[in-house]
């Protein structure tokens, strides 16, 4: 009887909660891409075609951040737990060389490395599309990219950020006949209720659409991009193109405390510097701290691990790293050993690392089916509308993540990252990325995060990672929670306006710390939990922007 009564009990008690939703969860930063992604599993598809929707839709819709001029990342998990990540990552062309942004002074020359062809890197997106499609897609290339091409075709009304970000732009865009004949009004910023209509972009998508990779990297579109690219002073090659392969690397797998940790793998510097930060804090009992202790703690953690990104990481087909020891337990009781609880370390009392750049537009989607396949992306081009450089008849706006790369040893990129050798310029090299897609795993809840906001990506993540570890099943609170961060160089603590509180700012001032509130909130989380045992999803967006996160 009274097992009866348990029974109808946990029933009635689950059961609002049980109820799993049909079609599944997405969280974008835009109305439009997550509602081209419930199209596809509307039609059958899984988490994988409709991270392919979703992608090619933020192509058309949110140009100013992703597209597939540029590169991205997808984090898959599969529902019984296979994983497999798909690095759609930019190449330089064969052209590039270790100091090709360097003026005849020897320093860089950022106006090189941010606008016009030289900037852009070989896109990786649409072979990332490709490739996501054909491992664990059911639906096929052409009805995955029907949104987009429909949105392209049709045209919709850009919203408020979008037409600032275009002023913003609007030097480099205005310097790219075709990219100001889509983007701008006669020259200026459009005004709202811009209808933007992108036919070219249709028409390259449509080229993807029917014959998959050689779409975009042979044939038309790939002579319209280096004929444009060459003209315009750029230096690529067909076969530039014709080499581009989107590889797919094994995630790196790590663990706080009972969460489990599935995340991006280099050419991110992401994963590893999110796992060495967290092998770091999981030697203090962070919610026994005060909490000016427990963010000191957090904050010397993160110096230590993007110190390490600027030292070690680059391409794993170009250089080696010591991985294993960034990501082992050992490794990071050593770091901790060097952090005193009573007062700030100096970034220049650690072992040196030369520093490099880095740019500031870039998005990232989550969505996971009813199933409980899962994908986690981070898409980029960028700074806002990558290079500002479309080749003519393309509709391709080129990328600038070749700013990524560290132009010169030690000298700071646009998010004032710093690199070493392991992250210099080569041909056929990707640049490092700070775009971290994660999954993460306690007992039976999962959350899937990510965000743009370049350096800052990967500490975002980890203030993310540690709502979650405490205990929050809420995205909402992983979203929305108040950040700040430390990137080693330079060596000051930025924080968001009220990411940090008076007692917080006046507690790590007394330790040491040089604190600098920057000029607006930063991030665009876009994140998922999901109870499988239930079923249960709820997603979230970042309040910060206009993304949309539902659940169906
Ligand atoms: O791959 C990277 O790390 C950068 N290109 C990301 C840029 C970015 O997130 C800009 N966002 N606001």
């Amino acid at each position: 009887m009274q097992r009866l009564l348990t029974i109808v009990l946990v029933t009635l008690v689950a059961s609002p909660l049980a109820a799993a939703p049909k079609l599944g969860a997405i969280a974008s930063a835009h109305p439009l891409a997550t509602e081209a992604g419930f199209e596809i599993l509307a039609a059958g598809g899984n988490a994988c075609d409709a991270a392919v929707a979703v992608s090619a839709a933020l192509a058309v819709v949110e140009p100013v951040s992703s597209g597939i001029g540029g590169g991205a990342f997808y984090l898959v998990q599969l529902k019984g737990g296979k994983a497999l990540f798909v690095d759609a990552r930019e190449r330089a062309p064969q052209s590039a060389s270790r100091d090709m942004y360097l003026g005849e002074d020897g320093k860089p020359v950022r106006e090189k490395s941010l606008n016009g062809p030289l900037a852009a890197g070989i896109p990786g997106e649409p072979a990332g599309l490709v490739q996501v499609g054909k491992r664990c897609g059911r639906l096929g290339l052409a009805r995955n990219l029907a949104p987009a091409i429909r949105l392209a075709t049709e045209g919709f009304e850009p919203d408020e950020f979008h037409l600032q970000m275009v002023g913003m732009r609007q030097k480099a865009l205005a310097a790219a006949p075709a990219a100001a004949a889509v983007f701008l009004d006669q020259g200026q910023p459009p005004k709202a209720g811009f209808r933007l209509v992108q036919k070219d972009l249709a028409a390259t998508l449509q080229r993807l659409a029917r014959q998959g990779q050689p779409g975009f990297y042979s044939g038309d579109t790939a002579r319209l991009l280096v004929e444009g690219v060459n003209a315009a002073g750029g230096a690529w090659t067909l076969a530039d193109l014709a080499d581009y392969r989107a590889v797919e690397r094994t995630p790196l797998r790590g663990r706080y405390h009972e969460v489990e940790v599935l995340t991006a793998p280099p050419p991110s510097s992401g994963g590893v510097a999110l796992l060495t930060a967290l092998n770091i804090l999981e030697g203090y009992a962070l919610n026994l701290r005060d909490p000016v202790t427990r963010k000191h703690l957090i904050v010397e953690a993160m110096r230590r691990a993007y110190r390490d990104r600027a030292e070690y990481l680059g391409d794993p087909d170009y250089v080696a790293m010591p991985l294993a020891m960034l990501s082992s337990k050992d490794y990071a009781a050593g770091l901790r050993a060097g952090i005193r609880t009573d007062q700030a370390t100096s970034s220049a009392s650690l072992p040196g690392a030369p520093s490099g750049p880095e740019g500031t537009d870039t998005t990232h989607f989550s969505v996971v089916d009813a199933a409980g396949n899962i994908v986690s992306a981070t898409l980029s081009v960028n700074i806002p509308f990558g290079s500002g450089f479309m080749p003519p008849g393309s509709g391709v706006l080129l990328n600038d993540e070749m700013d990524d790369f560290s132009a010169k040893s030690g000298s700071p990129n646009a998010y004032k990252l710093i690199g070493s050798h392991a992250n210099a310029i080569a041909p056929g090299k990707r640049p490092l990325s700070s775009m971290t897609p994660t999954i993460l795993r306690r007992g039976d809840a999962v959350a899937v995060l990510g965000t743009p906001g370049g350096s800052r990506i990967i500490s975002m993540v980890l203030l993310g990672t540690l709502s979650f570890a405490q205990g929050s099943d809420d995205p909402a609170e992983w979203v929305t929670t108040g950040r700040y961060h430390h990137q080693f160089s330079p060596d000051v603590v930025e924080y968001e306006p009220q990411g940090l509180g008076a007692d917080d700012i006046a507690g790590l001032e007394k330790l040491g710390h040089t604190l600098q509130q920057v000029n607006r909130r930063y991030g665009n989380m876009q994140a998922i939990a999901w109870q499988p045992r239930t079923g249960q999803m709820q997603a979230a967006s970042d309040p910060r922007r206009k993304g949309s996160a539902q659940v169906r």
